[in-house]
């Protein structure tokens, strides 16, 4: 009987941690009603995304990989007055989605979506304010191209997250395929390249297990 527990546990603390909120509530509905993934972060994934914006006094946060502007609305939200959230969606039609959504939020000011590849996109970044904080959320298979960006766009105590890390466990596996691949290429940057000190959290939501990789530039 307690083998889903996780879930009642994910219920408990979502419903006592998280206040209930029409235009995430809306966000997420958005994406079953326009046939997106629905592959939002959980709920206390984005307060975590959000309070880390907080704690590191965040002025300057870069996304990649919008979907439909759920954890881009929880960052939004932790920016003082005058920040700015940059975010970066593939699809045309998921940014067309997130905007809207966005403008429901009443964010919209506060940030900026661009679409295009993070590869095309990432490069047109450099030379402007360096990002306080950076959420990777988009394909597996580019994580490290997107921590090499990353570094290339924060400064020493850049706060960096990295979404889907453990992939139902996976990620220990050599022989999974293109994605996880992808996640274990990233997770060697992490520990090999000098600009990261990192560290990762597994997690067990509604999403199933999975987990997140925490880390500062150096
Ligand atoms: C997938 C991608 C995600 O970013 C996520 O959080 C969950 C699943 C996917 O591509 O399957
Ligand atoms: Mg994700």
């Amino acid at each position: 009987p307690t083998a889903e527990r996780w879930n009642d546990v994910d219920a408990y603390l979502t419903g006592t941690l998280v206040a209930p909120d029409e235009a995430l509530s809306a966000s997420i509905a958005s994406l079953a009603d326009e046939g997106m993934p629905e592959i939002e972060v959980a709920p206390l994934t984005g307060k975590l995304l959000h309070l880390l914006a907080r704690i590191a006094g965040a002025r300057r946060v870069l996304e990649v990989g919008t979907l439909g502007a759920y954890s881009t609305i929880w960052l939004a939200r932790a920016l003082p007055a005058g920040g700015r959230v940059v975010t970066i969606e593939a699809e045309p039609h998921n940014a067309e989605v997130a905007r809207r959504n966005l403008a429901r939020a009443g964010v919209a000011d506060r940030v900026e979506v661009r679409e295009g590849r993070g590869a095309d996109v990432l490069p047109t970044l450099a030379g402007d304010e360096p990002f306080d904080l950076v959420f990777i959320d988009a394909d597996k298979e580019s994580n490290a191209l997107y921590l090499d960006w990353a570094a290339r766009l924060g400064r020493p105590g850049t706060v960096v997250v990295v979404d889907n890390v453990v992939r139902s466990g996976h990620v220990v596996e050599t022989d999974a395929g293109a994605q996880v691949d992808g996640v274990r290429a990233g997770l060697a940057v992490l520990r090999d390249d000098p600009r990261f000190e990192a560290t990762a959290l597994q997690t067990l939501d509604r999403k199933g297990w999975d987990g997140v990789a925490i880390a500062i530039l150096v």
